[in-house]
This record gives structure tokens, C-alpha cells and sequence, in this order.
């Protein structure tokens, strides 16, 4: 084992592009020089030849409110057009927009004519529902066809969609649809799921149905329903509509409208180090022009051969910028697909890849750990030939697993980009180049032309070569958050407040730069657990454990997992009136367990819950996770001298042994 490390520590090979590849390769150098020598000028310029503007923009970036930047304001598009009918006029309506692949092996090839023929009957259905613009419409939905029309279809009417994704509990899209006020639920009676039916609709109507004392109201009015699973669902009369039902009755004529630059385009909720998670806000013109900016160059598109696939849910950012926006916007032909990995069996996602030849793909570190685990015959038994780029993406990606990949999946041949961004960001913005960066495995390596990034020390100095520090952006970016939903207080103080005399962007990963000033990311610095490159809040999942009738405190951390990156484990205390009843400390690891799975989703469910009768705190009364994390990776407890009662951590790990 000791052997390995040391061994990752020191991989040493680099990856330059091959003479191939750069011959024919999008992004050139010069965009470097381009970016550096204006970066006003070259955003502009990416915007301009990128989109459909219809009415052209005259100002690039107004800064004068930061930190809340207007991108091309004074001009207008529509993002549906962008993403659809223009790709039909310039005549490549009869080219595949989706190749969708369903979980028990139905699919349906969805051509850019037709894609656009369903967003306009569903952006017809919408306004009948009367959804205006600026409305916000839920979305929870599996990944299917749909899902994609749904998305496409409020921003066609300038209305603004709230994807959740369908792993969560019905009190998880409660709180979505009440901070956002949603007016209408989209979402299916059920997906496929690990073989068998997942039910959505029911968690819709327990999520309408909670009462929190002031009454069962909401903002929704209506709550449309795809037919998906062919599961029972119970319905209530004037509320739920079929999709298929309603979408008949309307034409497939719509014009699309254009809208403000800054128009707001989504709302994206991310967990945030308190219990409530946040609303991202991204808007049209910047975000559209970045999404297809770095869909474009970072993945090398050559729209009219390559068939991309990016297995991540449209419930997340990934899903957002790089299935649905910068795909469809670049006239990409794409795959999605439903279902698990593992289903049918181990090989489902290279069968995938075989059936459609996947061309680019990306996917993330915990997913290749978990093949790595499966062992290369899986993979070497289908013919991945096809593949000719690769992209990682939510978490660093160690050394072992990028040479694994490259090896395995890319024939020791393709390019690999590990691209670090996240929800606030919009879009990908430290990736290498593929053509121009020479590889080097576990570092995302530079900031894209036009992204201006830094590591810095607490006081916000540059750290030298070779440095740790903290990752920074030090210049505004046209797909950068405009806000936190209703709140934007806190959408300073959670990213510029810390280096407010800089004027800084603190995205809360640590980061080091290396010999040659590369970025190498080092995780989350403050308490957000990144697991499987999901993002979770210690604080929502503590309280979520708090609010369990046998719980009196309870202590989240993220300690490090050899597949999933880092794990939840849990502490809690148990209150007194309650230890009669949690006399197994299995038994009451195992309900508290499924209790957080019910309450934010499964994804948050810990790994371990430790029964235990005290936690770490300091004289102030702050909970040492530092400590806990040390119990819970197996180390030697660090230093305890700041505790208020030293004994205490002695006592935890032997009850966690
Ligand atoms: C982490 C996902 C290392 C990081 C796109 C960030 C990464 C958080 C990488 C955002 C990467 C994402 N290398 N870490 N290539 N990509 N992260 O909002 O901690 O779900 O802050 O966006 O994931 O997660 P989010």
C-alpha cells in the first residue's frame, strides 16, 4: 500500500499531444494570446461568433456593481433558439440531437428537427399552464428525453427552471419549490433505476402535502406528469396533468422571443457549508456563450462527426452546461442515458459507447475507481475504439485512476482533461487544452483563455511554485453566478467577503501550484464533503440526524473513501430520555442512516454512524471535526490541546474501535 502512494506521488509521465491529434485539433495557441492581450475583446468575440444574437450586444462587461457583473447586456437572444432552431435552418435538422438510451434497453434517436418540433409544443403547453416569463418551474424528472425538452422549453419562454435531481426526498424538493415559489412541478411517474422502477411522483405529492404547521399550501398550480416507469400513481383532479395527454392538444408552431442578456436562465440549488442549501443563479447570454465556449474547445467538438456523451444527470451543473446548454448549443450529437452503470450488468456504460461510438466522453473519478474495482476485463471486452477523448470531472481525479483511464478506456492514446469548475462557476475553468497542454496525470493543470485564476494565501498574496494555498478568481467571467436566489447577502459573504479588499472570487477549494505554476486541487477547505463528486453540506446533514427523535447531537465529516473520494460519517450523542431505546448501537446506526437517506436522498445517507457520548469541542463550544476526521480515516488523533476536555477524544476512539 505504502508502495502505491508512494508511487502516485511520483508519477512522473507526461502526455503531449500527439501529432495527430494537434493536426486536426480545435483550439489553437493562439486563444491564449488572444484572451491575454484583451479579455474583454476575446469574450466578446467567442460570444459574437458562438451564438444567435438577435439583437447584438454593444457592451461586454459591466463590472460597475460587483460582485454582481452584467455579461453583453444590452443585447438580446433566446437560449432555446440558440440550442435548436437555428441548427435547422442552416440545414442540419435531419442530424441527431440525442441518441437516448433507456435503463431496460428501449431508445430513441431524436434528430434536431424533431428535438425542436417537441420544445415548441411543450414551451405552447407551458403557456397555456400560464407560465410567464420570469416564473419558476421544478423540475424532477429521470434522465430522459423529456427531461431535456422540459429544460429547453421554459427558457424558450423566458421562464426560469429549478432542476432537482431525482435522488432527492420529497422534503429536499420542498424546500426547492418553496424557495424558489415554483408554479409548476414538471416531473414523471417514475424512472429506471438498478433494474426496477423508481417512483417519482409519489415523493411530488408528499413533497405538496408537508405542512409545517402553517398549512399545506404552495405556490404550485399544477404538476405535469410524463409517463415513464408505467407505475401506479395516485392523482388529484385539476392539480396533475399527463404530459402526453396535454401536449397533444397543442401546435407545434412557436416563435421564440428574444430576451435580455442577463435574463435569468436557471436556478440551481448546491449545498453550502450551512443547513440551507443555496440557489444558484445563472443567467442567458454569458453563461450560453461560456457553456459552448469550453464544450467546444475543451472537448475538441467537431459537431458535424464526434458523438459526445456526458453521463452526468441533468440534476446537476454537469447535467446543465454539458448535456443540455453547450452541447445543443455547439449542434453536438449526443447520448444520454437513464440508468445505472450496472445495469444490467457491470459493462452497461462500454456497451453504450460501442452501440453509438462514442467519440468524447466524460464521466467522473468515482466512476472510474469503481470500473478500476470491476477489473479491465469489463471494459477490454467491448470495442471502445471509437473513443478518442476523454474528461474528467466533480473531484481530483489521483494519478492511479487518470493512468487507468487513459490506459483502459483510451488505448494509451486519447487526451485526457480533468476539468475543475463547479455550479458557481457555470463552466469549466482550469482544463488543459487537448492539442495544446502536454498531460500531466492528477493536475487540471491551466485556467481556459479569458479565466483568470490564482492561489493565494489567506491574505490573498500569490503562493510561489510549489506553494498550497487557496483557489481564486481574480477577474469576473461571463458564466459566473449572478446571485443566490433571494439572497444576496449571503452570496457575498459566502464568496467575497473573504478577499473583499481584492476584489477575489473565493471558490473554497485548496489548491497548489506546482514547479510550473500548475494547478493541482487539494479538496474542499471549509465544510463541504465532496462525495462522489456530489456535493454535500456537513451542517444539512447534522441537522438532518438532529432532527431524529433519538438524536441529541450529532457531527458530520467527510473522511476519505478509496472509490467515492470522501464518505459521510457521522457522530452522534443519543438523548438521555431515549437511551432505553437505542440499547444496539447498530441498530440505532442503521435507522439514523436510512433516517438522513429519507430526509435529503439517498446520496447523503453516512457510510458510519458512531454512537458516542461526547464530541471534541473547544472552550467556545465549536465542534473539532478536524479531530473526528482523524477517528474516522483510522490516523492518530492530532493535537487536542484546544479542547475544553482533552480525555474526550481518547474515550471516541475507542468507542469508534
Ligand atoms: C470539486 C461540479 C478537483 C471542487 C462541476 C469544487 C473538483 C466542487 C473538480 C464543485 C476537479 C469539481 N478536480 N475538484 N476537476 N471538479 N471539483 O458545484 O471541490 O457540484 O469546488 O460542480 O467540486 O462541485 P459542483
Amino acid at each position: 500500500m505504502a508502495d502505491t502512494i508512494d508511487n502516485l506521488l511520483h508519477e512522473a509521465r507526461r502526455f503531449p499531444p500527439s501529432d495527430e491529434f494537434r493536426a486536426n485539433a480545435i483550439a489553437t495557441p493562439d486563444l491564449y494570446d488572444a484572451a491575454r492581450t484583451d479579455r474583454l475583446a476575446f469574450w466578446a468575440k467567442q460570444s459574437s461568433s458562438l451564438l444567435h444574437w438577435s439583437k447584438p450586444f454593444t457592451q461586454t462587461l459591466d463590472w460597475s456593481n460587483p460582485p454582481f457583473a452584467k455579461w453583453f447586456a444590452d443585447g438580446e437572444l433566446n437560449v432555446a433558439y440558440n440550442c435548436l432552431d437555428r441548427h435547422v435552418l442552416a440545414g442540419n435538422g435531419d442530424r441527431v440531437a440525442l441518441h437516448w438510451e433507456g435503463e431496460p434497453g428501449d431508445s430513441r434517436s431524436i434528430t434536431y428537427a424533431e428535438l425542436t418540433d417537441e420544445v415548441k409544443k411543450a414551451a405552447n403547453l407551458l403557456t397555456a399552464l400560464g407560465v410567464e416569463s420570469g416564473d419558476r418551474v421544478a423540475i424532477y424528472l429521470p434522465m430522459i428525453p423529456e427531461a431535456i425538452v422540459a429544460m429547453l422549453a421554459v427558457a424558450r419562454i423566458g421562464a426560469v427552471h429549478s432542476v432537482v435531481f431525482g435522488g432527492f426526498s420529497a422534503e429536499s424538493l420542498r424546500a426547492r419549490i418553496d424557495d424558489a415559489e415554483a408554479k409548476l412541478v414538471i416531473t414523471a411517474d417514475g424512472g429506471w433505476r438498478k433494474g426496477k422502477v423508481a417512483p417519482l411522483k409519489p415523493a411530488v405529492d408528499e413533497a405538496l402535502a408537508i405542512d409545517h404547521g402553517d398549512g399545506p399550501a404552495t405556490s404550485v398550480e399544477h404538476v405535469l406528469v410524463v409517463r415513464r416507469g408505467g407505475n401506479d400513481v395516485e392523482w388529484t383532479t385539476g392539480r396533475d396533468l399527463w404530459w402526453h395527454e396535454e401536449i397533444a392538444q397543442v401546435s407545434d408552431e412557436h416563435t421564440a422571443k428574444p430576451f435580455p442578456a442577463e435574463h435569468p436562465l436557471f436556478i440551481l440549488y448546491t449545498s453550502g457549508t450551512t443547513g440551507k442549501p443555496k440557489g444558484i443563479l445563472h443567467t442567458s447570454g454569458g453563461y450560453l456563450t461560456q457553456a459552448a465556449f469550453t464544450h467546444k474547445y475543451v472537448f475538441d467538438l467537431h459537431a458535424d462527426t464526434d458523438v459526445y456523451w456526458s453521463t452526468a444527470d441533468i440534476g446537476w451543473i454537469t447535467g446543465h452546461t454539458y448535456v443540455v446548454y453547450g452541447p445543443l448549443a455547439n449542434g453536438a450529437t449526443e447520448v444520454i442515458y437513464e440508468g445505472t452503470p450496472e445495469t444490467p450488468g457491470p459493462g452497461r456504460w462500454w456497451d453504450i459507447i460501442e452501440k453509438y461510438k462514442v467519440s468524447l466522453f466524460y464521466a467522473a473519478p468515482t466512476a472510474i475507481r469503481g470500473f478500476m474495482k470491476q477489473g479491465r476485463q469489463i471494459p477490454q471486452a467491448r470495442d471502445l475504439t471509437s473513443l478518442r477523448l476523454l474528461g474528467s470531472v466533480g473531484e481530483p481525479i489521483n494519478p492511479e485512476a487518470w493512468i487507468w483511464y487513459r490506459e483502459i478506456i483510451g488505448r494509451d492514446a486519447t487526451p485526457i482533461v480533468d476539468t475543475w469548475w463547479q455550479t458557481e462557476t457555470g463552466a469549466i475553468m482550469v482544463s488543459a487544452l487537448p492539442g495544446i497542454t502536454t498531460l500531466k496525470p492528477g493536475s487540471a493543470q491551466v485556467p481556459l483563455p479569458g479565466v483568470s485564476v490564482d492561489i493565494v494565501t489567506d491574505a490573498g498574496e500569490s503562493v510561489g511554485p510549489d506553494e498550497g494555498g487557496l483557489l481564486v478568481i481574480t477577474e469576473p467571467w461571463p458564466s459566473m453566478a449572478r446571485g443566490i436566489w433571494g439572497d444576496p447577502d449571503r452570496f457575498i459573504s459566502t464568496y467575497w467577503e473573504q478577499f473583499a479588499d481584492k476584489g477575489f472570487y473565493f471558490a473554497g477549494d485548496g489548491a497548489r501550484k506546482d514547479k510550473d505554476g500548475e494547478i493541482w486541487l487539494l479538496g474542499r477547505v471549509d465544510d463541504v464533503m465532496n462525495v462522489s463528486g456530489h456535493r454535500l453540506s456537513t451542517a444539512e446533514i447534522e441537522s438532518a440526524l438532529v432532527s431524529h427523535p433519538l438524536t441529541a447531537e450529532a457531527a458530520v465529516v467527510g473522511a476519505s473513501d478509496e472509490t467515492t473520494g470522501q464518505a459521510v460519517v457521522a457522530f452522534v450523542i443519543i438523548k438521555d430520555s431515549q437511551r432505553a431505546n437505542a440499547t444496539s448501537p447498530d441498530d440505532v446506526a442503521l435507522e439514523l442512516r436510512n433516517h438522513v437517506a429519507q430526509q435529503i436522498g439517498p446520496i447523503a445517507r453516512p457510510r458510519q454512524v458512531y454512537v458516542v457520548n461526547e464530541l471534541p469541542k473547544t472552550r467556545s463550544g465549536k465542534i473539532m471535526r478536524r479531530l473526528l476526521r482523524d477517528v474516522a480515516e483510522g490516523r492518530e488523533v492530532g493535537d487536542t490541546t484546544t479542547l475544553a476536555d482533552t480525555a474526550v477524544m481518547q474515550v471516541i476512539a475507542t468507542a469508534v474501535k
